[in-house]
């Protein structure tokens, strides 16, 4: 971090004991990405390398100690295959360096290939820990013939899809909480299920958890912000919408059934007053093709600002 004032503050970082041994977080260098995607451009036809999206998010809630906290959101990556190019994308993030990295669900099509994401994820250095939480692609196996909606699939087993990716030191949350603590200064970290598919439990996932600390929220689903009542939440992180996935010029996102509750398909809004982002994602779901809704990984970082 050298003589950046951010990485001296954040230097005290800890989380639990395997992951604070980490070192101390750099900001994500914007060449990562275009490296992996050149790979990807020139070797899957109809596969756009997703592009590194920045923002800055002001907010005078956050504590002087996390001030300029960097996090990187990867979302729906929906990897179907060994050779899929959603995992050269993330060989093209390996060695970044980020606080925090939130994988926000949708990251496989089958649990055969939880363990090779797990692998690709854990090549990025996430000061404080590397966290997911599961989407409705993740939670839903082969389609069945009876039932209405998600309810004709089968349910996958969430623990076993959660093992895969603990065992390259990513944690899943669904509907829990974890705390972190750097210099004295707390940040509390919730993930929940997907919505879609019944699996949010917002009352579980809040239980004991401390209005009065700087909170981050992950939720596939950007549904869920709407959702949140009373509950006191600082950010919350999704994807789900891959930014529409197939937008035609003046008629809009193809696919994107919440175009209607969201301002806008993916980035940085603001509903009910609290900030959201929402990634556009890396892959596709459906069709294998994205027209005017780019790929997209963001890389988040967190402004302390004084209370008007
Ligand atoms: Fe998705």
């Amino acid at each position: 971090m050298g003589g950046n004032p951010f990485g001296r503050a954040l230097a005290g970082w800890v989380s639990d004991p395997v992951r604070s041994t980490r070192t101390c977080a750099a900001a994500l260098p914007s060449c990562d990405v275009a490296a992996g995607a050149q790979l990807l451009g020139t070797r899957t036809p109809g596969f756009r390398p997703p592009r590194t999206v920045r923002y800055s998010l002001p907010t005078a809630r956050l504590p002087l100690a996390i001030d300029s906290l960097s996090v990187l959101l990867i979302s729906d990556l929906h990897v179907g295959g060994r050779s899929h190019p959603a995992l050269t994308a993330l060989d093209g993030l390996a060695g970044a360096r980020t606080d925090l990295l939130i994988a926000a669900g949708d990251l496989v099509e089958s649990e055969r290939f939880v363990t090779d994401v797990g692998e690709r994820l854990a090549r990025i250095e996430a000061r404080l820990g590397s966290f997911a939480v599961w989407g409705n692609h993740d939670a839903l196996g082969k389609p069945q013939s009876r039932g209405p909606g998600w309810l004709r699939h089968e349910t996958r087993s969430l623990p076993d899809l959660e093992a895969g990716l603990a065992a390259h030191g990513i944690q899943t949350l669904t509907n829990c909480a974890v705390r972190l603590i750097v210099n004295g200064a707390p940040l509390q970290l919730i993930g929940v299920g997907d919505a879609h598919v019944g699996l949010c439990d917002l009352d579980a996932a809040f239980d004991g958890v401390d209005p009065d600390i700087f909170t981050i929220l992950a939720a596939h689903n950007p549904d869920t912000a709407f959702e949140l009542g009373r509950r006191r939440v600082d950010l919350t992180l999704s994807g789900h919408t891959h930014g529409g996935q197939i937008a035609l010029p003046f008629f809009g996102p193809l696919t994107l059934r919440l175009r209607n509750r969201l301002p806008r398909p993916c980035g940085l809004m603001y509903v009910k007053g609290r900030p959201l982002v929402v990634s556009a994602g890396v892959g596709t779901a459906g069709v294998p093709v994205r027209f005017n809704a780019p790929a997209d990984v963001v890389d988040l970082r967190l402004i302390r600002v004084r209370s008007p």
